[in-house]
């Protein structure tokens, strides 16, 4: 018997909680709209939550901008609240891993209200300050939300640097002060009973701005590792660190257990396959197969007895996969779920982002004034003044934007799709009548029943944890078919991509285990003709 974490059979649901569940009526979700739909999460079957963060907060990044770490935001609720969303977790075996945010905290932090105050002041060397160049800004760093990453403060005449919004100044990492501070924030939630973390941006906490160098500067790991000896190392948790710019060799140092980092960490190689090499997320292009397929093989294989996966189509970034790679019109159904079993039939640990078992979609975006997000609107606006044109900016902001994730959880056909009994923060998605978790719940051939298959069949199967992976056909430009082999068992999970049908072959005959479409107990895949979107997992019978 292998003794092995816990966290690689778990599936982990992501809340995004301002657009979760609202208990009292204010159009914001809450710790306690999350604690009346446990029962949701406990009937879909998922181990551990990821919540978004639900500290105190300005909200200029919807609360990826911190200003107390140790304090719940009043418009999700109180800390005993939260306590109590941890036990009844914990009663339903369910971990709640914690969002990390500190690679920046809000401007309103106490810490920044006094570095900026004077360049003697004792919190001045937490946050990263230039002089500017003949009344320009120290270089070129630029900000991921558009424009300079240096904003002038007046206080002292001063440049500080923000790789996001200017309401959210980057930490000085270098400044052992600082790391000692994250420690004792990390051990006080810890303490409180969490199951981990999800570190965000964590591979630009070693950034050398005077090189430029944003992500994975050279202390990055030094200071994971310490990290880890000073919080979660011994204690059996679940992390997982927000990588952007890590390659297959970084994403082994990060999740190599020998090296006590991380467990494992979100990359995005993937995710980028749709967007002219290059250049930024808004530039679009149609995403090749072929390269998804090869992407994720080699993200397998590079990560084989190394370290560890994290699966994911979805959070609360980007946009919403069954409009983005799937159908989400008259195939909605049978795409969504093809793309989970594409996903969930991988190794490593499988992450669900909130309405994405129910086929949630990308939600029309018209005009500059749907927009709710800092990224979308300042990209409008920076084109705008670029002389783009208005239909194509939209076209990329409809593709793309992060507000598609966001609307409201759809709950039901009621007012305001049962979300709130206010007026919704974000407008709820119009699609809510046809798409909703009350009309899930109620059809056994519903995408929420097929995710709760899958995740059922990842707790009884050891091979969909430990199997080795092999993918199959990887010039083929319509299939997406694998091998995973453990124990003298072998499954196949064959998926056809796309609304035409498309041949298949493999020499065997499959013990049928999962689709999406009603199947013979045993198909002969010498020769198969895969109806749109149709996906299958079979153990495999050699003739
Ligand atoms: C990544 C988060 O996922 C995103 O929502 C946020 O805007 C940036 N980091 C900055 O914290």
């Amino acid at each position: 018997m292998i003794k092995e974490k816990w966290w690689k059979k778990s599936v982990v649901y992501q809340i995004y909680p301002r657009s979760f569940c609202d208990s009292n009526g204010d159009g914001i979700g809450d710790i306690n709209g999350i604690r009346s739909k446990l029962w949701y999460l406990k009937e879909l079957g998922i181990d551990i939550i990821w919540l978004s963060p639900v500290y105190s907060s300005p909200n200029a990044d919807n609360g990826y901008d911190i200003s107390d770490y140790c304090g719940i935001s009043p418009e999700y609720g109180t800390m005993d609240e939260m306590k109590a969303l941890i036990d009844e977790c914990e009663n339903c075996g369910i971990k709640i891993i914690m969002d990390l945010v500190v690679n920046h905290t809000s401007d309103e932090h106490p810490w920044f209200i006094e570095a900026k105050q004077s360049k003697d002041n004792p919190y001045r060397e937490y946050y990263i300050w230039r002089k500017g160049e003949k009344g320009n800004p120290p270089n070129q760093l630029e900000s991921c939300f558009g424009g300079s990453a240096w904003e002038y403060s007046e206080e002292t005449k001063e440049y500080y640097l923000h790789f996001f919004h200017k309401k959210q100044p980057d930490l000085n990492w270098e400044n052992q002060a600082v790391r000692k501070e994250v420690w004792k924030i990390m051990n006080y939630w810890i303490d409180m009973g969490i199951g981990g973390f999800r570190m965000d941006v964590i591979d630009m906490i070693g950034k050398v701005p005077d090189k430029e160098i944003k992500e994975n500067g050279p202390r990055l790991h030094e200071y994971l590792q310490e990290m880890n000896r000073e919080t979660f190392g011994e204690k059996n948790l679940v992390t997982v660190g927000e990588c952007w710019g890590a390659d297959i060799e970084k994403g082994r140092l990060y999740s190599d257990p020998e090296r006590k980092e991380l467990d494992m960490i979100f990359q995005f190689e993937q995710m980028l396959l749709d967007q002219v090499p290059g250049k930024s997320k808004w530039d679009l292009k149609p995403l090749e197969l072929k390269q998804l397929k090869q992407v994720f093989a080699k993200w397998q294989d590079a990560l084989e007895g190394k370290g560890w996966n994290s699966l994911f189509w979805n959070n609360h970034d980007l946009p919403r996969i069954v409009s983005r790679w799937g159908n989400d019109k008259e195939y909605r159904v049978e795409s969504a779920k093809m793309l989970a079993t594409i996903l969930h039939g991988m190794k490593g640990t499988p992450y669900i982002y909130q309405g994405e078992e129910i086929g949630m979609t990308n939600c029309p975006l018209l005009s500059v004034e749907d927009l709710a997000d800092v990224e979308s609107r300042n990209m409008y606006y920076e084109r705008k003044q670029m002389g783009y044109k208005e239909e194509d900016i939209m076209n990329s902001i409809s593709t793309k934007a992060r507000d598609n994730a966001r609307t409201p959880m759809q709950w039901n056909d009621g007012y305001e799709a049962g979300f709130t009994e206010g007026t919704p923060w974000y407008r709820v998605n119009p699609n809510y009548m046809e798409i909703n978790a009350k009309k899930a719940l109620e059809d056994k051939d519903s995408i929420f029943y097929y995710y709760k298959e899958l995740i059922h069949l990842r707790k009884k199967e050891p091979i969909l944890i430990y199997g080795n992976f092999k993918l199959l056909y990887s010039e083929d430009k319509s299939v997406f078919a694998y091998i995973r082999e453990w124990d003298y068992k072998k499954w196949l999970i064959v998926c056809n991509f796309y609304g035409t049908p498309t041949d298949f072959m493999y020499p065997a005959r499959g013990q049928v285990i999962l689709s999406n479409y009603k199947q013979e107990p045993v198909i002969l895949l010498e020769n198969i003709s895969l109806r749109p979107y149709e996906a299958i997992i079979c153990e495999l019978i050699e003739t």
